[in-house]
């Protein structure tokens, strides 16, 4: 190593990174520790400044393992998932030069040196609004900027889906198709962005937290079960979800509202109607999801085109998708009426913008 006069050196690196929400969902893999999906998927980021993962990365000759701690709280990196992604990023490391503190670390001093990670979530963990996607996407983009690795983000998103499937597509802003890809090895396995975060920009999503409480089951067991038991799965990933990609990806285009809020509605049902017909039924939504979507539904059936999508991931949580600022202005409204904060449904709403681009913090 080229800096030897102390080991008391330490570089870091610190990003956010927003979720996403899937539009056309996820949910199943054909090969569960590369992370391939069953099949193709698409997804809206958010707003970086509202609903987002921090991670500070740091390395030091004076550490002495690889050590993590997420919200405060120190986790194992022993899994598979978080091996992986070091793994790949490690291997792609470049030298790097930091003038001002005079560290000079060589390609191949990266693999004799440990990293020290806090990562923070400014919404709930793992409670169906995509945690691991924002987590893992964020942990892959800061460990790339630290070690100067040159890859794309495209390159970047296939480790990032190591992490975690959803979180190849937080790589990008805007809306992101994950390619499921043909290959053995994952390597065509990559989110691509359709559109970027200004094509859209009328649109405003709205995420009415009804539970910060943690899942019960999580994405990856929930999906490992479906897939190992439901009849229905097969016929969703073969028959329907390629069309609804082919007609999500036109709606996107040419910004077809009434388009988009019929395949992001529908594709949300049939999830949820999949989780149903596992074996034991997995219920992600709750009392309060479910009315939410009547509220949803009524509304869009008296003004005879649809105003507001909705849709659901793994967890009870609504992410609503109004038009424009005037629908998403009433649509507050008449969540705060129908479900008035620190009532039993333990509603808070946030609203969240359109823009969403990755930014380094520091
Ligand atoms: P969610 O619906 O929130 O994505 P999942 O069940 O898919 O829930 O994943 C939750 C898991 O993702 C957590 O238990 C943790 O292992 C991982 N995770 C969440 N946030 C982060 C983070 N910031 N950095 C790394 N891993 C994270
Ligand atoms: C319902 O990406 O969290 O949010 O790949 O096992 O980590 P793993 O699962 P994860 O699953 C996300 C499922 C979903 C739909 C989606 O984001 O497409
Ligand atoms: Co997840």
């Amino acid at each position: 190593m080229a800096e030897k006069k102390s080991s008391s050196w330490v570089l870091m690196v610190t990003a956010q990174t927003p979720t996403n929400i899937a539009v056309i969902k996820y949910w199943g893999k054909r090969d569960e520790s590369l992370i391939l999906p069953i099949n193709d998927s698409i997804s809206v980021t958010l707003d970086p400044s509202h609903l987002c993962t921090t991670t500070t990365v740091a390395v030091s000759p004076a550490f002495s393992h690889d050590r993590m701690w997420l919200n405060g709280k120190e986790i194992s990196l022993s899994g598979g998932r978080y091996q992986n992604c070091l793994r790949e990023i490690r291997s792609r490391a470049s030298d790097v030069e930091d003038e001002k503190k005079g560290i000079k670390i060589a390609k191949k001093d990266w693999e004799n040196l440990h990293f020290h990670i806090a990562s923070y979530n400014n919404f709930p963990t793992a409670a169906g609004l995509a945690s691991s996607a924002a987590g893992f996407a964020c942990l892959v983009y800061s460990l790339a900027k630290l070690m100067n690795v040159k890859e794309d983000n495209g390159q970047l998103s296939a480790i990032a889906r190591q992490g975690s499937g959803s979180a190849c597509r937080s790589l990008y802003g805007g809306f992101v198709k994950w390619i499921m890809g043909k290959d053995y090895n994952g390597s065509d396995s990559i989110a691509v962005q359709l559109v970027d975060e200004n094509h859209w920009d009328e649109l405003v999503i709205l995420v009415a937290v009804v539970s910060s409480r943690q899942k019960e089951t999580s994405s990856t067991s929930g999906m490992r079960e479906t897939v190992e038991t439901s009849p229905l799965v097969l016929h969703r990933a073969k028959e329907v979800v390629p069309k609804r990609i082919i007609e999500m990806e036109e709606a996107i285009k040419s910004r077809d509202f009434p388009a988009f809020a019929r395949l992001t509605c529908s594709d949300s049902n049939q999830f949820h109607a999949v989780c149903l017909d596992t074996s034991p039924p997995i219920f992600y939504m709750n009392d309060t999801s479910h009315r939410i979507i009547s509220c949803v539904e009524k509304w869009n059936r008296s003004e005879g085109t649809p105003q507001v999508a909705y849709t659901f991931d793994a967890g009870p949580n609504a992410v609503m998708i109004a038009r424009n600022r005037k629908v998403a202005a009433l649509l507050l409204q008449r969540l705060l009426f129908h479900f008035p904060p620190q009532s039993d449904a333990d509603l808070n709403s946030y609203i969240v913008g359109d823009k969403s681009i990755l930014k380094d913090a520091g």
